[in-house]
């Protein structure tokens, strides 16, 4: 596990490498990188847990459209990748980020957790619950994505709601050439019939150091 300050460095890095792929015969696309924003906590909060919408010490729910994410982190050839750490981190109901440099004159919602994490399981599957992400002054709404492959740069990227209209005008998603871009969108549906709470699939694919050819 790298250590906070390592991966401060690490996610400073990665938020400057934008990936341009090309489809390899035989081989899935990888998923864009994308950068890590200005919102990184700096302080991972105690509660840093893979449920996003409560708090430790505290009764209420996140406010906001409680939300099943979940997902793979696969290979190009689809292989699972297990025991990797993913990390999430997005504003809340109100669009406040966990973050001291963020706009105090928002509300925060105490009881939305706004970081997380999760491992993925021997299948490469992860999971968090959330709530579904907000809009952010000028920006379309987005939850922000890290992977942390042992000894490789974190693997960042923004992970979008499909068919959201605002994607149109958010000049991060559409610098992603548009062949890719749904490899970044994820379907926000309800879990269930009649049901408030909705679910998202997110599929990561990664570019491997171990023999597998890198796309960029
Ligand atoms: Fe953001």
């Amino acid at each position: 596990m790298l250590n906070l300050h390592r991966r401060k460095i690490l996610l400073g890095m990665a938020g400057i490498i934008t990936t341009s792929s090309s489809t390899l015969a035989g081989t899935l696309l990888t998923t864009p990188r994308q950068t890590a924003g200005p919102f990184y906590p700096p302080v991972l909060p105690l509660d840093d847990d893979n449920d996003l919408t409560r708090v430790n010490g505290r009764s209420g729910q996140a406010r906001g459209i409680i939300s099943d994410l979940s997902g793979r982190i696969v290979d190009i050839n689809g292989r699972p990748l297990p025991g990797l750490r993913i990390e999430i981190w997005q504003c809340d109901v109100n669009g406040r980020y966990r973050h001291p440099a963020e706009n105090a004159s928002r509300d925060i919602d105490p009881d939305f957790q706004g970081h997380g994490f999760s491992v993925t399981d021997a299948l490469g599957r992860y999971r968090f619950r959330t709530i579904r992400p907000e809009k952010y002054p000028g920006r379309t709404p987005h939850i922000h994505v890290a992977v942390f492959p042992p000894g490789e740069t974190p693997f960042v990227t923004q992970l979008y709601v499909k068919d959201d209209p605002r994607n149109a005008e958010d000049f991060l998603f559409q610098s992603i050439p548009l062949e890719r871009q749904h490899l970044l969108l994820a379907e926000f549906k309800p879990a269930r019939p009649s049901a408030p709470e909705l679910e998202a699939r997110f599929d990561i694919i990664l570019a491997r150091n171990d023999g597998t050819p890198q796309q960029g």
